[in-house]
């Protein structure tokens, strides 16, 4: 090989090993942190080694018969090499050792698939719902996790008690989602008109990111989502703010928010506990503000809530998302804009 291809072959090398590296990886299945991601993690790896296997046994026989039987210079061009036709030998064995192959993969994998669709005893049960582009979750009372009569609804931010496991209840009105946090466990498809269910859980505490992961339509890659995994204290501490009605601003520039909220037709399609409650008919279905600063992102978890600017560049133009269902009543004005997300900043 000249010098010059085998550089360009180190160079392909090195830059397909690095690829792979990354210093920063939030949504990493290699690196699960919960039970049912260590249940897949489990199950991967071997395989994994029994595909390298497979690899290095093919790979090697075809290298070595094309450097055994290539050709050689005092080899004759006229003559034809001895024709062979059909092995019986080696076509029952190439057809039997791979069948083993997966049969054992399989007797590995068939206890895995009906334990992570069981459901775990003692779990918090929360309703998932896929909506064009973000997810929703209901909460039913549950007063071993401290919730009480009129659940908690929220959305893109699943709040978890860290160390338990949750059971997930997932639907979709009307195209197919797929839920997906990696380091929590797989993928769980929501086909509409169907009921799925799947389980999440986290060891520690602390924030797991997660997407969409079937598309769904224009902001698919923009459908994320967050689970905050809390320890006892952060979980009862959520809980409690949770289910606190918010207090309707007075004066400032929040009480004129508040009147613009219904002006501007935002009460037509988002709840707030208490002051917006009737949503119309025909709305898209729109998150639940009534806690809405309780969490970190908003429009499908692609935008930073304690940045104010992304918040006034959303209400000046919800289209920056594209495929934003979100449509005004008429542009705001500047001032309108602040009034609006001084407001928003009372939902806590
Ligand atoms: Cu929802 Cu992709």
């Amino acid at each position: 090989m000249a010098r010059r291809s085998k550089l360009v072959l180190l160079v392909l090398i090195v830059a397909l090993a690095t690829a792979g590296c990354a210093a920063n990886a939030p949504q990493d299945s290699l690196d699960p942190a919960g039970p049912f991601a260590k249940m897949l993690d489990n199950l991967f790896m071997p395989v994994v080694w029994v595909a390298v296997a497979v690899f290095i046994l093919v790979e090697g026989a075809i290298v070595y018969f094309v450097v055994r039987y290539r050709r050689r210079a005092e080899d004759d061009d006229d003559e034809l090499p001895v024709q062979l036709h059909g092995s019986t030998k080696l076509e029952i064995a190439w057809t039997i050792l791979p069948a083993l192959v997966l049969g054992l993969v399989a007797v590995f994998t068939i206890p895995v698939v009906f334990d992570l669709n069981a459901k775990p005893a003692g779990a918090l049960e929360v309703s998932v719902t896929g909506q064009k582009f973000w997810w929703g979750y209901t909460y039913g009372a549950q007063p071993a996790f401290g919730i009480e009569e009129g659940g908690i609804v929220t959305a893109n931010e699943l709040h978890i008690p860290a160390g338990q496991p949750v059971y997930l209840t997932l639907t979709s009105p009307d195209v197919i989602h797929s839920f997906w946090t990696p380091r929590l466990n797989g993928k769980r498809d929501v086909v509409p008109g169907r009921t799925h269910t799947w389980s999440i859980q986290a060891y520690e505490p602390g924030v797991y990111s997660g997407q969409c992961a079937e598309f769904c339509g224009t902001a698919h890659a923009n459908m994320r989502l967050k689970v905050v995994a809390h320890d006892q204290g952060g979980w009862d501490d959520w809980v409690r703010q949770m289910q606190q009605p918010p207090i309707q601003p007075l004066g400032g520039p929040a009480a004129q928010g508040f009147e613009l909220f219904t002006q501007k037709g935002c009460a037509g399609c988002h709840r707030v506990e208490g002051a917006f409650e009737a949503v119309a008919a025909e709305s898209p279905p729109a998150p639940d503000l009534t806690h809405l600063f309780s969490r970190d992102c908003f429009a499908g978890c692609i935008y930073d809530l304690n940045d104010r600017n992304e918040l006034e560049a959303w209400l000046r133009n919800p289209q920056r998302k594209a495929g934003s269902l979100m449509v005004l009543g008429g542009p705001l004005t500047e001032e309108e804009i602040d009034n609006l997300s001084a407001y928003l900043e009372t939902l806590e």
